[in-house]
């Protein structure tokens, strides 16, 4: 924490993630005793909105998307006092001067400016703070994805941004690294001495990361038609979390600590060549089927024209290193899937010999680790075990799980919204779940070689019925490699 008064200025203030993410999450953080009293909330965007105007909508969207018991009029009226609104114009640089007037820089205050509008306004709104007074080193900015479609234009959002802020004053976000379990995944990786010799090619035989969501693009068909699942899912979300689980152990926890391991990770990802585009990924659409017993219409019915963005996109991505040689690390993300989940599944390697008779059981399974994101959090450790009993049956056996998970307080305790830890970081000036430069372009660089193997071989994406687990090329893909999707 610091004495210092805080600003927080949301450029995209009146947008859907403000509404949906944002203030839900600083309502809670300032619920939970997180915020310090001098922090104040400034609401930015183009619509032309009073100060009440826009606390009548912010009030109205808070309550319809956080549940009704954890909505307090008391908080809400304290929460309230925070907040302010001031129409900017982005481009034409209009509002500026109103914005620079209501933060206390001159008062030794700090200035986080969050970027929630669409990335090519990212660079506009950098100078237009510059030419205010508003870019000094008190300031820090974050950014939201998408930091650009490819390497080139990432390159290009972050030399708008830098030519401005230098990078440890950017903050890029990207929410799964705010989740709950996958700060988990660190513990279970680096306070536990257990796990760390097995955590190799010799222990581990595969690894998946499946994130399924059953929604479909909801409203947001203009930037999802230009984006599709490799871009959307799987160079952010996915690709980070890989490298959570394939990084080196950094020497601490400090940012750049962190971060260098994971660019390591993402600098060892062996490139998708063309030759091997058709057996190591996969791209996948939904056409019309049922979700949840509900019918739900194709992507391209929704469309109405032709596309071939893809809805659904499974992978091997292969790590060429010391620790990870010839693991696979299989990676599969798509819209109306049959589940909405998100986990991470380690197989390790089997036993080298059995020693128990045949009928003990069918197959001696390896063990498994299984770190649920959600919809619960939690992580299970898959051993065998013999079944109770003596006599004719002898030596049975059976898989039974430990579950690591939380305790029982945890479990009942409000799940965290992933944007309320990582708001609080940055008012603290914590970056360590924040994403680097090099990272994003180093991801970039290894996707952008997937979707041109797909343009060169002029692929479409294949259809899948929604509520299926995508194209039945994807089960082909791990079976290809002798593996299966652990559902
Ligand atoms: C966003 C994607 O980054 O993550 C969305 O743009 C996706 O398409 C969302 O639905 C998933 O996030 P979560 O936290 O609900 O798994």
């Amino acid at each position: 924490g610091t004495n210092r008064p805080s600003d927080l200025i949301i450029f995209g203030g009146t947008g859907d993630l403000a509404m949906r993410m944002l203030f839900p999450s600083l309502y809670f953080l300032d619920s939970d005793g997180h915020l310090a009293d001098d922090v104040r909330i400034i609401g930015a965007a183009r619509s032309d909105l009073d100060r009440d105007g826009f606390l009548e909508t912010v009030h109205e969207r808070l309550k319809s998307h956080i549940a009704a018991d954890y909505y307090d009029e008391a908080l809400w009226q304290r929460f309230a006092k925070r907040i302010d609104y001031c129409p900017v114009d982005a481009v034409e640089g209009t509002g500026f001067d109103s914005l620079a007037k209501a933060v206390r820089l001159d008062e030794g205050g700090e200035l986080v400016c969050y970027f929630s509008t669409a990335p090519r306004f990212y660079g506009d709104i950098c100078t237009h703070l510059k030419a205010h007074g508003l870019a000094g080193k008190n300031t820090r900015v974050v950014l939201e994805k998408p930091i650009g479609h490819d390497l080139l234009s990432c390159r290009a959002v972050n030399d708008a941004v830098g030519a401005v802020f230098a990078e440890d004053r950017i903050y890029r976000i990207d929410h799964y690294l705010g989740k709950e379990t996958v700060q988990n995944l660190l513990a279970l990786r680096f306070a536990n001495s257990l796990f760390e010799p097995l955590w190799n090619a010799n222990g581990i035989e595969q690894v998946q990361i499946t994130i399924s969501e059953t929604v479909g693009v909801e409203g947001r068909w203009s930037y999802y038609n230009d984006s599709g699942a490799l871009r959307d899912m799987l160079q952010n979300h996915m690709l980070q979390l890989l490298c959570l689980v394939a990084m080196e152990p950094p020497n601490t926890l400090d940012a750049d600590a962190v971060r260098d391991e994971k660019l390591k990770v993402l600098r060892s990802l062996r490139p998708i060549t063309k030759q091997e585009n058709t057996l190591k990924s996969v791209a996948g659409q939904y056409t019309a089927g049922a979700v949840g017993g509900t019918a739900v219409p194709g992507y391209l019915d929704e469309a109405q024209e032709e596309s071939r963005t893809e809805t659904f996109v499974a992978l091997r991505a292969d790590i060429d290193n010391w620790r990870w040689r010839g693991v696979p690390f299989y990676l599969r993300t798509g819209k109306r899937l049959p589940y909405r989940y998100s986990e991470i599944f380690i197989q390790f390697k089997g036993v080298p010999h059995s020693i128990f008779p045949e009928e003990s059981n069918l197959t001696l399974d390896s063990n498994k680790l299984v770190i649920r994101l959600q919809p619960e959090e939690n992580i299970k450790l898959c051993v065998m075990n013999k079944v109770p009993g003596l006599g004719r049956d002898g030596m049975k056996l059976q898989e039974v799980s430990l579950d690591l998970s939380m305790t029982k307080e945890a479990r009942t305790r409000r799940r965290r919204i992933a944007y309320e830890r990582l708001l609080l970081d940055v008012l603290n000036a914590n970056s360590t779940l924040f994403v680097r430069r090099d990272e994003t372009e180093a991801a970039w660089a290894w996707v952008d070689g997937i979707s041109k193997g797909w343009r060169d071989l002029d692929l479409k994406p294949k259809p899948y019925s929604a509520g299926t687990w995508g194209p039945a090329a994807s089960v082909a893909l791990t079976e290809r490699y002798g593996h299966s999707w652990h559902d």
